[in-house]
C-alpha cells in the first residue's frame, strides 16, 4: 500500500463529509456534517434541501477537516469524490467542488463509487481481511450482496427488487412514529420489546437465490397494526418493532451465509448504514462462527455516510484507474 494523503469528499444524500487518510488506513481527520436535524421535520431526505445545505457547509467541513488535520493543503497527493449512485444535486456539489480543488492544487482527481466507498471502511479498520470474500452492503438507498475476488474486482450477486433494507426502517419508523432516522430509532425501541410476540414473515423469495425483497414485509407490518387497531387492541410499539427488525436481520443473515458458502469464501464483510445495526451484528457474527467464516464490520461510525471510507477506497483504485478528467460528472445510479 502506497503512503499517499488522500483527500476524500462525500456529498451523495444528506451528509457532507470530508476526510483525510493516509496510506489507505490511517485517518488524519474525518468530519461529517449531518443534515439530519434538517431533513427530520419532513420525515425524510428532501433532495433540493439536501443539495442547498452540502453548498453552504462544504467549504466549512474542508476547513475543519485540515484544521484537525494540522496539514495544508499542499500536502494532499490525490483528491478523491464520490460521483455515483446517490441524489443527483447532491453529487453535483461534491463532484464540482472536488473538480475546484484539483484543478486549483494541481492534483489528480479520483472518482469514486459510494458502495465500494461502504465496503472499504472495513479495509480501513481491519488488518488481514482475505480474498475472495462476500459483502453485505446494506444502507438507505441499496441492499446487494457482492462478491469481490480481489481489489477492485466484484460481481453483484444480488439486490433488492423493491425497497432497501434502510428504506424499509426508515418508512415503518415512520408509519410507527417513532422517528427519523427509522433505523436507530426502531433499534432502540426493539431493545424494549419481544421478538415472536407479533408475527412477521421472513421474505426469502427464491430460497436459493440472493435477491431481497421488503416491501411485502412492509405492507404486512401495516396490515397487522390496521387489524389490531380496528379490533380495538393497544398494539405495543416496541414489540412490534422488535419483531419487524428481527424479520429484516434473519432475511440478511441467511443470504449472507448462503452466498458465502455457494461461494465457498471464507470472509465476510458488513457495510453500509444499516450494518450499524446491533442484531445484524450479532446475528450475522454466530451465523458465521458457525460454520467457521471470518466476519469483519466497521464501527459504527463508519458504516453511515463518511468521506474517510471514499478516500480509503481511493488508495486501493490508485493505479487501477486513470485519474479523472475534468470533464468528470455524477450519476445517480450505478
Ligand atoms: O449508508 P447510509 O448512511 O446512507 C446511504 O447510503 O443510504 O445509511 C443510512 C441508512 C438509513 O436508512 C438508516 O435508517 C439506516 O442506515 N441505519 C440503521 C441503523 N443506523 C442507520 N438501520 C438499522 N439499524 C441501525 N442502527
Ligand atoms: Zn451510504
Amino acid at each position: 500500500m502506497n503512503d499517499m494523503v488522500i483527500l476524500g469528499i462525500e456529498t451523495s444524500c444528506d451528509d457532507t463529509g470530508v476526510a483525510l487518510v493516509q496510506g489507505g488506513r490511517r485517518i488524519l481527520a474525518n468530519v461529517v456534517q449531518s443534515q439530519v436535524a434538517v431533513h427530520r421535520e419532513f420525515g425524510g431526505v428532501v433532495p433540493e434541501v439536501a443539495s442547498r445545505k452540502h453548498i453552504a457547509n462544504i467549504g466549512v467541513v474542508l476547513e475543519e477537516c485540515m484544521e484537525r488535520s494540522g496539514l495544508g493543503l499542499n500536502e494532499v497527493d490525490v483528491i478523491a469524490v464520490t460521483n455515483r449512485p446517490g441524489l443527483i444535486g447532491a453529487l453535483l456539489v461534491g463532484v464540482s467542488f472536488a473538480k475546484g480543488l484539483a484543478y486549483a492544487l494541481g492534483k489528480p482527481l479520483l472518482a469514486i463509487n459510494h458502495l465500494e466507498g461502504h465496503i472499504y471502511a472495513n479495509f480501513l479498520e481491519h488488518e488481514g481481511i482475505e480474498f475472495p470474500l462476500v459483502c453485505l452492503i446494506v444502507s438507505g438507498g441499496h441492499t446487494s450482496l457482492v462478491y469481490m475476488r480481489n481489489h477492485g474486482v466484484m460481481e453483484v450477486m444480488g439486490q433488492t427488487r423493491d425497497d432497501a433494507a434502510g428504506e424499509a426502517f426508515d418508512k415503518i419508523s415512520r408509519f410507527l412514529g417513532l422517528g427519523y432516522p427509522g433505523g436507530p430509532a426502531i433499534e432502540k425501541a426493539a431493545r424494549l420489546g419481544r421478538e415472536g410476540v407479533y408475527q412477521l414473515p421472513r421474505a426469502y423469495l427464491e430460497k436459493d437465490g440472493f435477491e431481497f425483497s421488503f416491501s411485502g414485509l412492509k405492507t404486512a407490518t401495516m396490515n397487522l397494526w390496521n387489524r389490531l387497531k380496528k379490533s380495538g387492541q393497544e398494539v405495543d410499539v416496541n414489540h412490534l418493532a422488535a419483531e419487524f427488525q428481527a424479520a429484516v436481520v434473519d432475511v440478511l443473515v441467511e443470504k449472507t451465509i448462503a452466498a458465502a458458502r455457494h461461494r465457498g469464501v471464507r470472509t465476510v464483510l458488513l457495510a453500509g448504514g444499516v450494518a450499524a445495526n446491533t442484531r445484524l451484528r450479532e446475528r450475522m457474527s454466530e451465523g458465521c462462527r458457525e460454520i467457521g467464516l471470518n466476519l469483519f464490520y466497521p464501527s459504527i461510525a463508519l458504516c453511515t455516510d463518511n468521506a474517510a471510507m471514499i478516500a480509503a477506497c481511493a488508495a486501493y483504485r490508485w493505479g487501477l484507474d486513470s485519474p479523472a478528467p475534468l470533464q468528470l460528472n455524477a450519476y445517480p445510479g450505478l
